[in-house]
């Protein structure tokens, strides 16, 4: 892209302050924002228009889950499917790490957060310690796809290497880094935090099929023979990962994918549902429910809408094929983004300021034809680590890996 058709395009956008430093960059600094600007894509609707972000929905209806009690009764049938899947290599794990943890206020890869009180426990340590558990007992290791961002890369991969990948092995460990899209601030104009660089921020989880795509990871997945992958957040630090018994409930089910959930502790909790929207698994968020569905009951008493989702699925991959290409909704998130001023210097902002574009996982799951909801406790699998104080912050989660028996 030339300077004149950057300036057109960007004209007809309203975006033309992009070019506000040109003249002062060196041929590679302009060639560098050429290419960003080439990457932009700003004739989607989104960037026209915030509203047209705002999904529609359909008509949701509750959806059961396996519960505990059911779980527990076959859960060694279940484990047996498992394992046995693993050890035919038909399982891998996708670690989505490619956030950027602005809530905890951490200025690294979330999973290099340390837990620990009296000695080093990373958050990666805890997740591939997870892990470990299950490939000792299988005997076979669970291929790892880590999800990193243009902003994380390098620093994620670093730190790993560092710590000799925890004790996984890593040949088995396989990174890719996912796409990008720019900020804006309230008045839709991309934000620039420097004269060469546009604010570009990783595009939300949902990305992480078509990012292993374009990563040329697929091929991979197939010539390993993957059949199931399994998709967990990088801030649980009681995820249980390729855990051999969701895998083999999952598989027994005959569904195309499976999604832990927990039950609800109140109506009120702050969390997606996994539920059924024009009869295809789908997940509702808790701003997005009517008081109704919040507390809507069963005649056992139970919250009719009342698994929520902790950011663990299993998606069979010849399933997850159809999602390729497809047209993932853009949603919008308003975020603190530090960016360029009138004056051209680097601001840090407080309190949010603008708009980042991002694709959600949990859209994936509506593109499947059938999930089953496979119910977790939630004091033993669910620590999330999200915020610096109060609710599901660290010492939520610190607590939460004591009581099961993790010394810090
Ligand atoms: P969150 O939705 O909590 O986002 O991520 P975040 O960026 O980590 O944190 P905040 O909102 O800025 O505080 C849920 C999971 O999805 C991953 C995160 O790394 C985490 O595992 N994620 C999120 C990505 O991999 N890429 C993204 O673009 C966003």
């Amino acid at each position: 892209m030339t300077y004149e058709q950057a300036l057109a395009y960007l004209t007809e956008h309203g975006q033309e302050h992009l070019l506000r430093y040109y003249d002062q960059l060196t041929p590679e600094q302009q060639a560098h924002l050429l290419e960003q600007i080439e990457g932009l894509q700003l004739e989607r609707p989104q960037f026209q228009n915030r509203d047209a972000a705002a999904q529609k929905r359909g008509s949701f209806a509750p959806l059961g889950a396996a519960t505990l009690e059911q779980i527990a009764e076959k859960s060694e049938e279940y484990r047996k499917i498992g394992l046995r899947a693993i050890r035919e290599a038909k399982v891998g794990a996708v670690l989505l790490a490619g956030g950027q943890g602005s809530r905890l206020g951490f200025d690294h890869p979330k999973g290099m957060y340390n837990m620990g009180k009296t000695r080093d426990l990373y958050i990666f340590e805890c997740l591939i310690h997870n892990l470990k558990k299950v490939t000792d007992e299988a005997q076979a290791y669970v291929p790892l796809f880590i999800m990193t961002s243009e902003q994380n890369d390098a620093e994620t991969r670093a730190f790993l290497k560092e710590h000799d990948y925890f004790g996984y092995s890593a040949d088995n460990v396989h990174f890719f880094r996912q796409e990008t899209e720019p900020a804006v601030d309230e008045n839709g104009k991309i934000f620039m935090s420097a004269p060469d660089q546009i604010v570009l921020s990783p595009n939300g989880n949902g990305g992480w099929f078509s990012s292993m795509q374009r990563a040329g990871l697929l091929e991979l997945v197939n010539e390993i023979g993957i059949e199931w992958l399994n998709v967990f957040a990088v801030d649980n630090v009681l995820q249980q990962i390729a855990d051999p018994v969701f895998l083999g409930a999952t598989i027994a089910s005959g569904c195309a994918s499976g999604g832990k959930v927990v039950s609800k502790a109140a109506p009120d909790e702050r969390v997606g549902v996994l539920c059924l929207e024009d009869d295809k698994p789908s997940i509702v968020e808790y701003y997005e429910m009517t008081e109704e569905m919040r507390t809507r009951r069963n005649p056992d008493g139970t919250l009719a809408y009342r698994f929520g989702v902790i950011l663990n699925y299993l998606f069979r991959v010849d399933a997850l094929m159809h999602t390729l290409g497809s047209d993932f909704p853009l949603h919008i998130a308003h975020k603190k983004i530090a960016h360029l001023n009138e004056q051209g210097e680097l601001v840090k902002p407080d309190t949010p300021n603008g708009y980042k574009f991002e694709t959600l996982v949990l859209d994936m799951m509506h593109m499947q034809d059938s999930c089953l909801a496979f119910e977790v406790d939630r004091t033993k699998e669910f620590a999330p680590v999200k915020n610096a104080e109060g609710v599901d912050s660290v010492a939520t989660a610190q607590a939460l890996l004591e009581q099961n028996g993790v010394v810090l």
